[in-house]
């Protein structure tokens, strides 16, 4: 990757150390955002900057935001408010920077609409972060970064220091499908996939401080592809199954998880990969959004219920207990009782482990926004309450499927009561279990001994099954 990572921790001669600068990021939306805040920490670090636990303490406030339902959005402007009273009682000092989607989306708008905002930094350009806090100082040149250049920024980025058992990986960005509901296209731009051996460089560093679990994510990260790097024999094009065989081999990777995917990108490796390489994750997160052909086209999904049955299908036959997960959308324009009959159709067809469900939320700039036929309001509640019910009866019998098994979990959190730990099973199910304060950040076997529709109990069998 680019130049030598700057290693901000290394004493240099004749060098004054910068002042630490308290640094508050808050997070909206994706696992692509969590990545990308990461990252600002770390391209923010090398200026004297360290995270602090709120923005009343901060000299930099940076919201990092979701475009994707009109909720979302609202969020930001109510948040920006918030921070204008908190930068004018501290006497004007603060910096308040809006990086993300909804700063892509309506960088100059949100300016206009708040001035107490010095900086908007789009998804591609938060490694040029740096250079607009020395522009600020300096009071010249523009507050506002939004070119699309992934390349670009994964090439700036600077080594990462990692302190969990668990890490996203950035491997592909932005999104060539164009679903007639979603903004994501336009915010984050084409699509694009890092090369193998910039993602095999990052993920053997992360190994090498601890990491166990590697979470490979993209927006639509099925469709990530890349030449075959140099030692690979056979030469050609890698899909996203060969890099997860890869990475397996790697020393101290003992769990691989990848999302979000398009079921036209599920393709034979990829499936393949699952019957076949141990250490990949039996979960699947494949979005479907309605299960209706008629709104699956209108939606520009480019596949009908049927095939989608039939991947999930071929998944099952290539790893039998695969923890199925999807998203929905209902209310979508134009939709019909009958269109949510079949969706709930498709919901017992498929049997889910999990599943988020949203009402249409209709996006400035997207061709959805503008049909006609928009579905009333209460229509859509009725009908996100009976996905729902569907939904939750589905992953209750799946967690209790579990009860009595023996499960590999990664513990990653405190729990919420004393001494409890938290964390997560194979199948993406939280796990908590009690006096498990040591287990932070390990693997260990865990009898389970309860469910409910959203969380398994469970009871430590043996000490930890890695270290
Ligand atoms: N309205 C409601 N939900 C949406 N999603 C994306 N765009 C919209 C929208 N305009 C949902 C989809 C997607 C998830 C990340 O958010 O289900 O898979
Ligand atoms: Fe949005 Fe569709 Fe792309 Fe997913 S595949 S990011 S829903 S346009």
């Amino acid at each position: 990757m680019g130049d030598t990572p700057q290693r901000p921790n290394t004493p240099k001669p004749n060098v004054t150390k910068p002042n630490v600068r308290g640094l508050y990021i808050k997070t909206y939306g994706c696992q692509a955002n969590v990545y990308d805040s990461e990252r600002m920490r770390d391209v923010l670090k090398p200026l004297g900057y360290a995270p602090v636990d709120s923005a009343e303490a901060a000299d930099l406030v940076v919201l990092n935001t979701c475009h994707i339902r009109e909720k979302a959005t609202e969020k930001v402007f109510s948040e920006l408010g918030r921070l204008k009273d908190i930068k004018q009682a501290g006497g004007g000092v603060m910096r308040i920077a809006v990086a993300g989607c909804v700063a892509q989306a309506e960088g100059e708008e949100i300016i206009r609409r708040q001035p107490a905002v010095d900086m908007v930094v789009g998804p591609q350009s938060y490694h040029r972060l740096p250079e607009m806090i020395a522009r600020l100082a300096r009071k010249t040149g523009d507050a506002l970064e939004i070119d699309f250049a992934a390349e670009e920024k994964f090439d700036a980025l600077p080594a990462r220091e990692v302190s969990g058992a668990s890490a996203f990986l950035a491997v592909q960005e932005g999104c060539d499908k164009f679903c007639t509901f979603c903004v994501v296209p336009y915010t984050r731009g084409a699509e694009y996939s890092r090369g193998v051996d910039a993602i095999i460089a990052e993920a053997r560093d992360l190994a090498r401080q601890g990491v166990k679990e590697i979470v490979l994510i993209g927006q639509n990260v099925n469709a990530w592809h890349g030449a075959a790097p140099a030692h690979d024999p056979k030469g050609g094009e890698w899909r996203l199954g060969d890099l997860i065989r890869h990475v397996a081999k790697l020393g101290g990777v003992e769990r691989i998880r990848y999302m979000t995917s398009h079921p036209r990108d599920m393709s034979d490796d990829l499936i393949a990969a699952h019957r076949d390489v141990e250490t990949l994750a039996p979960f699947l997160h494949l979005p479907v959004q309605a299960g209706s052909d008629r709104v699956l086209k209108a939606m520009n999904r480019q596949h009908t219920a049927e095939q989608y049955l039939s991947i999930v299908e071929r998944v099952r036959q290539a790893r039998p207990d695969i923890a199925l997960a999807s998203d929905f959308i209902v209310g979508f324009p134009g939709e019909s009782d009958a269109d949510f009959e079949d969706t709930l159709a498709l919901v017992k067809a498929a049997q889910f482990a999990q599943a988020y469900a949203f009402k249409y939320s209709p996006r400035p700039g997207t061709p959805a926004s503008g049909m006609h036929l928009q579905v009333a309001e209460a229509v859509k509640d009725e009908r996100l309450s009976r996905l729902l019910a569907a939904i939750t009866e589905q992953s209750q019998a799946f967690n209790e499927a579990t009860v009595g098994r023996r499960l590999p979990v990664l513990f990653s959190r405190e729990g919420k009561r004393e001494g409890q730990a938290l964390g997560y099973s194979p199948y993406m199910q939280p796990v908590h279990v009690d006096d498990g304060a040591h287990l932070n950040n390990r693997i260990a076997e865990v009898e389970i001994v309860g469910a409910t529709g959203t969380s398994l109990s469970g009871r430590l069998v043996a000490a930890e099954v890695t270290a």
